[in-house]
């Protein structure tokens, strides 16, 4: 399988989305950490139904479990002689662009490559060290191949490949779709095998990022978004039908022009769904907004690239920072780190290490996103590029996972019900993780309360169903609509009246 097709990554899920708002609940214990936990009163209750949901449940769980197992290992399009596959999980690793544009060389791209790995940032999965732009000289050679760039690339692409690889790294690259790249150096229109194979054949990069700059006019291109980014997807498929070795991780990159998540999908393993990031909670809220609507486009060989981290650049203070790097690894994204790696911070270093997060976004068994469940300040569905929406949760290898991000200016406590989230069943409690604090936070029983979110900051949790919840807790159905009893007795108040 060279380039991802979608039919096997699109895996079944089909249970219904419940949303209940509202509520009784009171404080019943304080925690460690900042967050506490909020428990609805109990009252006395005999829960036959719940039992059978959730043996039911469990069993759609476990079945589902293996279902996404299957899918992410049988290829169902594979590419006569490719064996290997590329860009089952969202990728990780450096690119240069964020902390350096175009003062790029080989000195330093040594120096991160070693940097990535004396850091301990390969030990937790930063595996690519992607060159951006300006790395060539201005013109192609005679023959028409591009060039490094003598002066800052003088022992040539092939060697710096060889040093990357040789401390265990895959490297990346950078083209561009139209005539130039967006800083007008060599594009690849019309280039597109001789430069698929001059990337991977003779200069040995595992991964391609393509731009947008530079478009062709109408009548030379003939082609709209989906076929300028088709003829290099083609290139790479076709080189790695001949080599017989793995394509090249094929990472698009137009800015979410013409809906990338509708088809990009069919070509590479990325698309970037945003335009370029930018150093300022502004840009990471508006990036958020925008991708919280096309969550359903991520899965296993196909994601949207939320654009390159920012985290250690300076414009984000630390809460921002942990909201910046939960957001893009709960949605997906890939990981790229953009900062300077001879100068980062321990404080920097904790945020882009911290396992618990990163095993959210490299989970092998699930490959979607998280999702809002509820917007918060905002009714469900707003696009507000300042105030994205708040409740998040998705499934996980381990259990649901949650993001609540505060979007005010101040400080908040932040409230939810558990079966808002489509992935919890009632009638269960469930044991608590923050994946920030590093600590259990004991049980949750058909709510949660995190006190005083600090603005602009994140709690990532992940629950595990711990058993059923206490016997007697009311109410007797913590999703009131349509609550009844076995007799018949309508247990809410909704007031709705049967035809
Ligand atoms: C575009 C891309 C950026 C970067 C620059 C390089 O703006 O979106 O990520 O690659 O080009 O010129």
């Amino acid at each position: 399988m060279a380039v991802g097709k979608s039919s096997r990554h699109y895996l079944g899920e089909s249970e219904s989305v419940e949303i209940q708002h509202g509520g009784r609940r009171r404080t019943t214990s304080s925690l460690d950490t900042p967050y506490v936990l909020v428990l609805t009163p109990r009252y006395i209750l005999i829960g036959i139904f719940s039992l059978g949901f959730a043996v039911s449940f469990s069993y759609f769980c476990l079945s589902s479990g293996s279902h996404f197992q299957d899918n992410a290992s049988v290829p169902t399009d594979p590419v006569e002689g490719v064996v290997e596959e590329v860009g089952q999980l969202p990728f990780m690793g450096y690119n240069t662009w964020n902390a350096y544009h175009c003062e790029i060389n080989e000195t330093l791209i040594r120096e991160t490559a070693d940097n990535v790995i004396k850091l301990g940032l390969a030990d937790v999965g930063y595996n690519y060290v992607n060159v951006d732009d300006c790395y060539s000289e201005k013109n192609r050679s005679e023959a028409g191949d591009i060039i490094a760039n003598a002066e800052r690339f003088p022992s040539g692409m092939r060697n710096l490949t060889d040093f990357i690889h040789g401390l265990g790294l895959k490297a990346g690259i950078y083209s561009d779709s139209g005539w130039f790249t967006c800083a007008l150096y060599p594009g690849s229109f019309q280039n597109e095998e001789r430069d698929a194979r001059l990337f991977n054949v003779e200069w040995g990069f595992d991964l391609l990022k393509y731009d947008n700059c530079a478009v062709p006019f109408d009548e030379i291109i003939k082609e709209g978004m989906v076929g300028k980014f088709t003829r290099m997807s083609n290139a790479i498929r076709d080189l790695a039908k001949e080599t017989g070795r793995a394509p090249m991780l094929y990472s698009l990159c137009q800015w979410g022009r013409e809906e990338p998540w509708l088809w990009a999908r069919e070509l590479g393993q990325a698309w970037r769904s945003t335009p370029d990031i930018e150093d300022t909670w502004r840009s990471i809220a508006g990036i958020i907004n925008a991708n919280s609507f096309i969550t359903w486009a991520n899965n296993f060989y196909g994601y949207n690239d939320m654009d390159i981290l920012e985290v250690g650049n300076g414009g984000l203070n630390y809460e921002e920072s942990k909201t910046h790097f939960t957001a893009w690894a709960f949605m997906k994204s890939p990981l790229l780190v953009g900062t300077h790696l001879a100068t980062i911070t321990e404080e920097t270093l904790s945020i882009l290490k911290n396992k618990e997060i990163i095993a959210i976004n490299q989970d092998p068994v699930v490959g979607t996103s998280v999702t809002p469940f509820r917007w918060g300040v905002n009714p469900d569905w707003t696009s507000n590029t300042t105030h994205p929406a708040q409740y998040w949760s998705g499934k996980s290898e381990n259990g649901t996972v949650f993001m609540l991000i505060n979007v005010l200016d101040e400080s908040a406590d932040m409230t939810f019900n558990l079966t808002e989230s489509p992935w919890m069943k009632a009638g269960r409690q469930y044991a608590v993780r923050d994946l920030w604090t590093h600590t259990d936070n004991g049980t949750a029983v058909r709510s949660f309360t995190a006190k005083a979110v600090p603005a602009h900051g994140v709690v990532a949790l992940l629950m595990k169903d711990d058993g059923d919840e206490p016997k007697g807790t009311e109410p007797p159905c913590q999703r009131e609509e349509w609550c009844m009893d076995k007799n018949g007795t309508r247990i809410d108040d909704i007031g709705f009246e049967p035809w």
